[in-house]
């Protein structure tokens, strides 16, 4: 049987739309899959990559996080997968730089410890949704220790459980969802739930039903003149112990909310998805920190968790895709599409 031909979504150069064209046919390393891809998803940090070349390490570049497809190879040392599962995995073209680990490709390298086998019943453009919001989620809330996120940035170090694929009783830890709509939102809000955490969310009105679906205990409107204020008043009145707030969307507008929440509520942790406010602004009671969303503290998730998590419904493929195209050919308009913003969506391209 001859060789299946690999292409891949190509960028030359910052700023540049991609061009799909030939690419060669990766092969598995040890501890690593070769998936043929079914599905690959969008995320803003494409889009950041794709538009100023940042973390990209090499030349042409392939790059994208999100895959859901079938393992054509293994390599060695890999015991969980065989060939033909069908399976869901991040890949970490980020950290590593190669262009074989980027997703936007027919054929991706990834990590075995950043894949799960993904359910019969679930279609790959729906499986696909859930890898890189679950990296991140991971990273924001169980990190015990503080590691490096870049120069001079520390990670967030909230030290909470992993979440249990058994029903867990709800803890008295408290904790805020700052852009509970976002992909990695939704998804912490569903890992928070799954480790007995009460979950406060705030996302725009239009998303309440998504919010508590996803497993939120309350949902707060974003543009609620007071909404420091009901978030400060939600905890009091729970009683129980305010762990602190995960900011998914870490703009100096969600700043000045946490800032003023941490003011009442006496400090905490606070997980940023992009650099922390300055530490004069912050009371320093405030622990903060920005995560970096490939690490090691997610493999017993991925092990463990994803795959009966995604049997039993604690993890719904949540937000909802939006199916942009079929083809290599449509990752450029997907991320387009993204660049206009997206609400409660991920934009995802069949392959
Ligand atoms: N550091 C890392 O390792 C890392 C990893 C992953 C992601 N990120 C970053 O995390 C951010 C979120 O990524 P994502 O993929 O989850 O984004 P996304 O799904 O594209 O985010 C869209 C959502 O953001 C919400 N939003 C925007 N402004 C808001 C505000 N002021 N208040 C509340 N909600 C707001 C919108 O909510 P409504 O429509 O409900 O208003 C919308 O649903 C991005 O900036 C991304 O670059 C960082």
């Amino acid at each position: 049987m001859s060789e299946p031909k690999n292409q891949a979504a190509w960028l030359t150069k910052a700023g540049s739309p991609l061009e799909v064209r030939a690419a060669p046919l990766p092969e598995a390393g040890p501890g690593e899959l070769v998936i043929k891809n079914a599905a690959v998803a969008i995320n803003p940090l494409d889009c950041h990559m794709q538009d100023s070349g940042v973390f990209i390490q090499q030349w042409p570049a392939i790059f994208g996080c999100d895959v859901a497809g079938e393992v054509y190879e293994i390599g060695k040392d890999v015991e969980r997968f065989k060939t033909g599962d069908r399976v869901i995995g991040h890949a970490i073209n980020l950290t590593s730089g190669r262009p074989q680990d980027g997703a936007f490709a027919l054929y991706t390298v990834i990590p075995a410890d950043k894949a799960a086998i993904l359910p019969d019943e679930i279609p790959f453009t729906d499986g696909v949704v859930v890898s890189f919001a679950l990296e991140a989620a991971v990273c924001a809330l169980c990190l015990k220790e503080p590691d490096i996120a870049m120069p001079g940035v520390f990670t967030p170090a909230m030290g909470l459980p992993y979440p249990s694929p058994r029903d867990v009783p709800l803890s008295d830890k408290i904790l805020v969802v700052y852009g509970g709509s976002s992909s990695v939102g939704s998804m912490t809000i569903q890992i928070a739930k799954a480790a007995g955490i009460y979950v406060l969310a705030i996302s725009g009105a239009h998303n309440f039903d998504f919010i508590m679906r996803c497993g939120a205990n309350r949902v707060f409107d974003r543009n609620d003149p007071s909404l420091a204020n009901k978030i400060i008043d939600a905890v009091r009145n729970n009683g129980g112990r305010f762990i602190g707030i995960f900011d998914a969307v870490s703009t100096p507008e969600t700043y000045a909310i946490d800032i003023a929440i941490f003011a009442q509520l006496g400090g905490g942790h606070l997980a940023c998805v992009h650099p922390p406010p300055p530490v004069d602004s912050v009371p320093a009671s405030v622990k903060s920190g920005m995560i970096f969303a490939v690490n090691d503290v997610v493999t017993p998730v991925w092990k463990d968790y994803v795959t009966p998590a995604l049997r039993s419904g604690k993890i719904q493929c949540l937000p909802p895709p939006l199916i942009v195209g079929r083809g290599l050919e449509h990752i450029q308009s997907a991320l387009d599409k993204a660049k206009a913003g997206v609400s409660a969506t991920k934009l995802v391209v069949e392959l």
